[in-house]
């Protein structure tokens, strides 16, 4: 039995998403609310031949360099930017990533918080509970439209396409900014790709769905936020560096976009007391876009699969560096 790999698993699971590693490998597991890979979990990188990480574990060069026999990093998140991926590309190590299967869960919630923050549900179920429904009011609670209003889709990917799927059902104009143009979204939604500052200024909702990288850090800056309407609703369900959240509260309070809805944050979890919290106009959910019973799941046996084949030498089924195979 001592013969199998050692699997570091930086958090506990429910009962059973880890079935598959069950006889193929040792594992150690650290607590499920652990914020950095847990001390006694850390003792054992220089026998660790496998890491199953969660996107708050940052898998750096002083992790790597720990871990002298680690032989892949899979992580349960289709976004891996928590993870040195040229570090380990140096080292050969494969690192797997989990997409697909949450991509349906992320749309739906990007899609609930383009909804809620359109027909200001926070504030109308707060006022409600707190006993400010005095009557039907014919101006009250005023929100969005979505009929013939513009949504934009920043990276067609694929939770980009899912989420430009359901605002074609509503009855949105879809536009969108990605690398390549995306024939499927231009054909089935009528979807149209245009510069980025021409989305920004004709999107009534504009919908974040790009990886966090050099390039996408910091995009939606002040001179983004300046170039939205009055009226646009911003939704972040990517990455909360994508915004630069100084601007946003500017843009919030001094009226330059009307709501933002926000699933990711810098930090996370964003502090209790944090300006946005009182601000009436921002909807913040603490980065649940995949949390749903069934998605969770598939992700955790998804990074099995990924680290099953890592440890025995297979390519992994959903490898985020592929020059590791030359
Ligand atoms: C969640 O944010 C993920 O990247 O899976």
């Amino acid at each position: 039995m001592d013969k199998l790999p050692l699997v570091l698993v930086s958090h506990a699971l429910p009962e059973g998403w880890l079935a598959s590693l069950e006889g193929r490998c040792r594992t150690m597991v650290g607590p499920a609310n652990a914020t950095a890979l847990a001390a006694e979990l850390a003792a054992h990188l220089p026998e660790a031949e496998g890491l199953f990480s969660l996107l708050t574990i940052p898998v750096d060069a002083a992790l790597l360099a720990a871990a002298p026999r680690l032989r892949v990093v899979s992580n349960m998140a289709v976004g891996y930017d928590n993870v040195d991926v040229a570090a380990c590309t140096r080292r050969g190590i494969p690192v797997g990533n989990t997409p697909g299967v949450l991509t349906d869960a992320t749309a739906d919630l990007a899609f609930a918080l383009l909804l809620a923050a359109a027909r200001r549900l926070p504030e109308a179920s707060a006022d409600a509970r707190a006993g400010r429904w005095t009557t039907w009011e014919p101006a009250g609670w005023l929100g969005a439209d979505l009929t013939d209003a513009t949504l934009g889709i920043v990276g067609m990917g694929k939770i980009g396409y899912a989420v430009a799927r359901r605002g074609h059902a509503f009855g949105l104009r879809i536009v969108y900014t990605d690398p390549g143009t995306h024939d499927a979204a231009e054909r089935e939604f009528g979807a149209t790709r245009v510069p980025f500052d021409a989305l920004l200024s004709t999107s009534d909702f504009v919908s974040l769905h790009c990886p966090l990288t050099a390039a996408t850090r910091g995009l939606i800056d002040e001179a983004a936020l300046r170039r939205m309407k009055p009226s646009a609703i911003l939704v972040n369900t990517a990455r909360g560096p994508v915004v630069d959240q100084e601007a946003l509260y500017h843009a919030l309070s001094e009226g330059w976009i009307a709501a933002a809805a926000l699933d990711v944050t810098t930090p996370e979890p964003l502090p209790a007391g944090h300006p946005l919290y009182d601000l009436p106009n921002c909807l913040i959910a603490p980065h649940i876009g995949s949390a749903t019973h069934g998605t969770r799941r598939r992700m955790a046996e998804l990074a099995c699969a990924n680290l099953l084949a890592g440890l025995s030498g297979e390519r992994l089924p959903h490898c985020v560096n592929p020059a590791v195979y030359g």
